[in-house]
């Protein structure tokens, strides 16, 4: 039987998401890589498990994370029944609909009747009556965003969702779904964008629009997929994301990149950090992030990624020379 560590909460820091009663932690784990049933079930179950016993009270899903799309939200449940149940209400459950989730006009994007039906689906894969955070996962342009946002607010209403997030709407699309939720009386609760030292977009208006509107920001892909990490200094891992070569691409891993990524590297050793640890600071210095949402595929990852909390604080000479190296003014030593 699974008896988490009583001294979980001592260390992680909670944050507040925006303006509104939810904490979360600073680090959140996500289900979208190694929870599939593909992957091996019981170094799923103990990345969650180390996870919760740190402290990390988010998990994150989404309808097609796997593969086979559903599978994580499956073994999640299984792992839910097994181990978590007790600490159901200590924990924070997410998952989204918005991309490809089954064949026919109605299995994907934004109209009402996919939102709904799919998160009917997520909940009986997980083996719960309500998650806590529900999320549209993209901007549909050819569903009124009314409609959209509006099953958000029939899921919270219905008692099948907690609060309401989007996910990859931009900043003129964030301000107006904020309008739009508030006047349907079920306030966004959180966006979540992506956003790393390699993909800086959410600082064009977006994180600008949620700390002054009040609504929390948790960043997927704070690793880039790992690229900001010792993963790829040295080649390509076998057992590594990029091998797999699908959603990080072997090519986008060349001398140049590594040049880079040896450069930052050398910036965390500086700071006495792993590169994966100062990954995560970095993209929470910003105190309009609620959370860094990382991903992992092994148990010491759960545990350096958490380790970023050590040190999140940059000096501006360090934040000078992290923006010199990205764009390609400074190389490894
Ligand atoms: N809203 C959206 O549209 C959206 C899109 C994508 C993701 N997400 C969410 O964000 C979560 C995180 O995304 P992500 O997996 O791309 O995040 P990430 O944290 O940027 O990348 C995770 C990968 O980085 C590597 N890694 C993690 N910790 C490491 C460490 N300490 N040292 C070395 N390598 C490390 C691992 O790669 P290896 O597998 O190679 O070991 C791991 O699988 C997803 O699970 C999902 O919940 C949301």
């Amino acid at each position: 039987m699974y008896v988490p560590d009583p001294k979980r909460y001592d260390s992680m820091q909670y944050r507040r998401s925006g303006r509104s009663g939810i904490l979360l932690p600073a680090i959140s784990l996500g289900l979208w890589h190694n929870f599939g049933g593909v992957d091996n079930f019981e170094n799923a179950r103990a990345m969650l498990r180390r996870a919760f016993d740190l402290g990390i009270t988010h998990f994150d899903l989404a309808n097609n994370y796997g593969p086979p799309y559903g599978s994580a939200e499956e073994n999640f449940g299984q792992i839910l029944k097994k181990d978590f149940l007790p600490y159901r209400d200590e924990l924070v459950i997410s998952t989204k609909a918005g991309w490809d989730m089954w064949p026919g006009p109605y299995g994907n994007l934004g109209s009402r009747k996919y939102i709904l039906a799919s998160l009917d689906q997520s909940l009986k894969r997980m083996g719960l009556p309500y998650v806590d955070i529900f999320y549209h996962h993209r901007p549909d342009p050819d569903t009124p965003m009314e409609e959209s946002l509006g099953a958000l607010d029939t899921a919270v209403r219905s008692g099948r969702a907690i609060y309401a997030g989007i996910s990859a709407y931009n900043a003129q699309q964030t301000a107006e779904a904020i309008k739009i939720m508030r006047s349907l009386g079920t306030p966004l609760l959180i966006h979540q964008p992506k956003y790393s030292m390699l993909v800086r977009d959410p600082e064009q208006g977006l994180l600008d629009v949620l700390g002054s509107e009040g609504v929390g920001c948790i960043v997927f892909s704070p690793l880039a997929q790992g690229l900001l990490s010792d993963r790829y200094l040295q080649g390509i891992p076998s057992d590594s994301r990029a091998a797999r070569d699908f959603f990080l691409k072997k090519t986008d891993i060349d001398e140049k990149k590594v040049s880079m990524l040896r450069a930052l590297n050398g910036v965390a050793q500086q700071r006495g950090q792993s590169f994966a640890e100062m990954a995560v600071a970095w993209v929470l210095r910003d105190p309009r992030v609620t959370s860094a949402l990382v991903g992992t595929s092994k148990v010491s990852q759960v545990d350096d990624n958490v380790a970023a909390l050590k040190n999140l604080k940059f000096s501006a000479e360090e934040l000078k020379k992290i923006d010199e190296i990205l764009a390609g003014k400074q190389s490894a030593a």
